[in-house]
């Protein structure tokens, strides 16, 4: 099993985990029974019961420590010297090469700092509306031309894709938007299939020169459009010609950027669609408000409390420490349950109420906090916004179909199933 980007279970064994069999069962009672099919399907009550009783918990089933507490996943995220990415079971690291994702300290600041500006609220906002903007409304005219459709693959997915893709300049390369997404769920898969070998233990050695080369020579074309259009220039440019990484570690990165952006993206729009779609009564007091953008801003922030798009982080220790009063040792996996943060009761009344109202919204840690903070999440919200937006704007012309949705499911990605939508047509007006 890995995380979002790829990273392994602890293979230390015997030492500060919970040791095995019987004595397991005694230290992590709750741990001990927690299977990943429960964190998959129905992780929430789950979550509940182990931040109450085991808010460090041994789960055999992950080998790893599960940390379900608000307060100590904080402190964990923000501790890269003593919960590190930095370690050589990251299988992403091992296909991508270095980047920001896998390096701490020093070297984490010299490989996001290039990047740091064009992913600031200001640069984001100013670079990606007009496209983002336009692209959710072409997609759900297309949509409600059809008469409805299903809202993650016809909307937020190709949304996901268009979105980076833009960003980072490769639309240069292929302007037609369908073609774009092609290529470049090619180059998405050509990665994941690599990390997928090297998780199962094959040698993925090929498949992950392939990938990379892949993405080299995308990186190379995008360079090599600079010199014939002065008037534009796109990010990677810019960043090439700050001369702080390598060709290498330039193609490593923006392989993180793509490979962080397209499933994240396409699962947040698709779960505050979710969200909205089976709470039409918070919906009417949002649009009944006089602040569209703001219930819209704050909608999509409950939905990532509830149902982050991505809900494990791992780390690793970097030397034996206590946390929670748990004694850890050097080396063990620690997996930050980012979606049992989000419904501590400490920190969120009702926490499994759905309430863009709610105070101290802003305290959730979907994009985590401390140096890997998500790069992108400017970008993310825009465009989900974006959606959710044109979604509302044609809200009482448009009804979900339960038996045609399913709701949010996942491991480490929550993402819904289907969020299907008729829209216009007879008795469709609310
Ligand atoms: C435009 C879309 C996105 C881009 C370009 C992007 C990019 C990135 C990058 C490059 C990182 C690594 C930062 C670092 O290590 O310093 C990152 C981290 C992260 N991103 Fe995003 N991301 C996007 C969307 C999302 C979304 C929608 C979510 C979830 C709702 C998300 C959740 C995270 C999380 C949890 C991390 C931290 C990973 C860790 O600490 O191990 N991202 N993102």
């Amino acid at each position: 099993m890995t995380d979002e980007f790829g990273r392994e279970p602890s293979s230390v064994a015997g030492k500060g985990n919970g040791g095995s069999g019987d004595a397991v069962l005694e230290r992590f009672p709750l741990g001990s029974s927690v299977t990943t099919e429960e964190l998959r399907i129905h992780p929430h009550p789950v979550l509940h019961r182990l931040r109450s009783r085991e808010p460090v918990s041994w789960i055999p089933e992950l080998q790893r420590w599960l940390v379900t507490d608000w307060s100590l996943a904080l402190e964990i995220l923000r501790d890269w010297q003593r919960f590190t990415v930095d370690d050589a079971r990251f299988t992403t690291g091992q296909v991508v090469g270095p980047s920001m994702l896998s390096s701490d300290g020093a070297e984490h600041g010299r490989h996001r700092r290039p990047f740091d500006p064009y992913f600031k609220l200001g640069a984001v906002t100013e670079r990606a509306t007009t496209t983002t903007t336009w692209l959710a409304r072409q997609l759900v005219d297309d949509i409600e031309s059809r008469g409805g459709g299903e809202l993650r693959t016809e909307l937020a997915a190709p949304l996901a894709v268009v979105t980076i893709a833009g960003y980072l300049g490769l639309d240069r390369l292929e302007p037609d938007w369908n073609r774009l997404i092609h290529q470049v769920l090619g180059w998405y898969q050509h990665i994941v299939a690599a990390v997928e070998a090297l998780t199962a233990g094959e040698s993925a050695s090929l498949r992950a020169s392939e990938a990379m080369d892949q993405m080299a020579a995308v990186v190379d074309l995008v360079l090599g459009t600079g010199d014939d259009d002065q008037d534009i220039t796109t990010m990677l440019i810019e960043v090439a010609e700050s001369a702080t990484l390598s060709r290498a570690e330039l193609v490593s990165n923006v392989a993180v950027i793509l490979f962080g952006a397209i499933e994240t993206s396409e699962a947040m729009t698709a779960n505050a669609l979710w969200h909205l779609l089976t709470h039409p009564e918070a919906v009417e007091v949002g649009l009944n408000s006089g602040n569209r953008g703001r219930f819209i801003s704050r909608a999509v922030e409950e939905s990532l409390r509830l149902e982050p798009a991505a809900a494990l982080v791992d780390r690793y220790t970097t030397q034996d420490l206590t946390i929670g009063g748990i004694e850890l040792v050097a080396g063990e996996a620690v997996a930050v349950s980012l979606a049992g943060a989000n419904r501590d009761p400490a920190v969120f009344e009702e926490p499994d109420r759905f309430h863009p109202g709610r105070p101290g919204l802003e305290r959730h840690l979907a994009f985590v906090r401390g140096p890997h903070a998500c790069l992108g999440l400017h970008l993310a919200r825009l465009q989900t916004r974006h959606a959710v937006e044109q979604v509302l704007d044609r809200w009482h012309r448009m009804r979900f179909v339960p038996n045609r949705s399913a709701g949010p499911s996942g491991l480490v990605f929550r993402k819904v199933g289907a969020v299907t939508v008729s829209v216009g047509g007879a008795g469709v007006e609310r």
